[in-house]
């Protein structure tokens, strides 16, 4: 049985790793750490709250004297930290909580617990997972070769700049404390609970509420789409059978550029509609509600400024060295994921009232069709 710490577990990627880890190892005792920022929400895991699945503490991975509590009470033999401001726009209009977060606080937690397994690690067999992003390797040509372990770092945002900070800074604690550490840089995740403020849920919700679907600079931009249910595979899969000190890549082996990404959502909600006529009822704002097409909506606005054209992921190594591989095809797991949200729309809902409305007012606002 380990005791296992997973920071961030109330995020999206989080929270689908709090589920598929008590599925996949039911014994182990799991505590999430997570500071509950706007990204945050905790009703998937209320059940395993209250029956004592899981340890739920609200706090903040940069204060230490929490960590070290945490540590000398649960003797964590596993670290899986998702916890980081995540979103690109975001860093673009305030990098600050980046650095912070991302930067110090991992500094904070990788700290925490070489104090907490300097002496007993090796007889622990502990071992920490830094979940990190291929846009820490900058970006691709339409032709150049996807992103391998030893691709050089180049990010272009304040996110990946910070999340590259914290990459070096967990190679640095292995190299020279012998931390047991393992790094993975994954691509673009979509499914379940996902944050509106991004790509897929975001184009869906406009849609449904008939607002316009906002597509940055020409939507040529290509991401490399992995469900997180495939991720929290290889999370588990590298966290136990990984080699220390080493990074693995985890990709979905789904390039798609983003006006392919939002038309496939259209035509999949324009389908739901055709078949569920209960929707028209619940959404009367589609444009799919009067048997006109989503696609309607798109429009293209002002770039995001030194937006990343393209991102690849070379996962050769994940599946030579331990056998893990992507299953999700992209289609079905769009297709999931647009009923995911038709079926969950009270989540949604909650997500995107108040603070939300508030970013999406900023965010939004100076950027015009072009
Ligand atoms: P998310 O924004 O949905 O969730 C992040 C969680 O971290 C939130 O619950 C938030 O409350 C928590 N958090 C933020 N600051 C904290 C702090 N100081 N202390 C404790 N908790 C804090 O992000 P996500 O999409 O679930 O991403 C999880 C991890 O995976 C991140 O490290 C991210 O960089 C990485 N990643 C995500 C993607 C993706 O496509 N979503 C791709 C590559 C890498
Ligand atoms: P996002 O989900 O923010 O992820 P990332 O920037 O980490 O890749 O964006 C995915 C792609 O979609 C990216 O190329 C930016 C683009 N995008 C839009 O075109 N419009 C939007 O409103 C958003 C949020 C993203």
């Amino acid at each position: 049985m380990q005791s296992v710490l997973i920071t961030g577990g109330a995020g999206f990627i989080g929270q689908n790793l709090v589920h598929a880890w008590r599925r996949a190892r039911p014994t182990d005792r799991l505590v999430v750490l997570d500071a509950m920022t706007y990204a945050a929400n905790i009703r998937s895991l209320e059940p395993l709250i209250a029956d004592r699945g899981i340890v739920f503490v609200k706090g903040d991975i940069g204060d230490a004297e929490l960590l070290r509590r945490l540590f000398d009470e649960h003797r964590f033999t596993r670290v899986a930290h998702l916890a980081a401001e995540s979103h690109v726009d975001r860093s673009i209009a305030d990098p600050q909580a980046f650095l912070q977060t991302n930067v110090l606080g991992t500094f904070t937690l990788l700290k925490a617990a070489l104090d907490a397994w300097r002496g007993p690690s090796a007889e622990l067999a502990a071992r920490f997972l830094h979940v990190s992003t291929d846009e820490v390797y900058g970006s691709l040509g339409p032709t150049d070769p996807a992103f391998t372990e030893s691709t050089a770092y180049r990010p272009n945002s304040p996110y990946a700049a910070s999340k590259a900070a914290s990459d070096h800074l967990v190679r640095s604690f292995v190299e020279t404390y012998k931390l047991p550490a393992l790094i993975t840089n994954c691509s673009n995740n979509y499914g379940p609970y996902q944050h509106p403020e991004k790509l897929i849920p975001l184009m869906i919700i406009h849609a449904l509420e008939g607002k316009k679907l906002p597509i940055y600079g020409d939507g040529s931009n290509v991401r490399d789409w992995l469900h997180v249910s495939d991720h929290c595979n290889a999370l588990m899969t590298v966290i136990e059978r990984g080699r220390v000190g080493q990074t693995y890549n985890v990709g979905g082996g789904n390039e798609r550029n983003n006006r392919d990404v939002v038309g496939t959502i259209c035509d999949a909600l324009d389908r739901a509609f055709a078949t569920d006529a209960t929707l028209s009822s619940r959404f009367p704002s589609c444009p799919a509600s009067a048997g006109n097409s989503c696609r309607s909506l798109i429009t293209f606005v002002t770039d995001r400024p030194g937006h990343d054209h393209r991102y690849a992921i070379d996962a050769t190594k994940l599946a030579a060295e331990l056998g893990s591989n992507c299953n999700v095809d992209f289609a079905n797991g769009l297709g999931q994921t647009v009923q995911w949200y038709l079926d969950h729309e009270q989540w949604w809902r909650d997500v995107t009232s108040g603070a939300y409305q508030a970013w999406i007012d900023q965010n939004y606002s100076f950027r015009i069709a072009v």
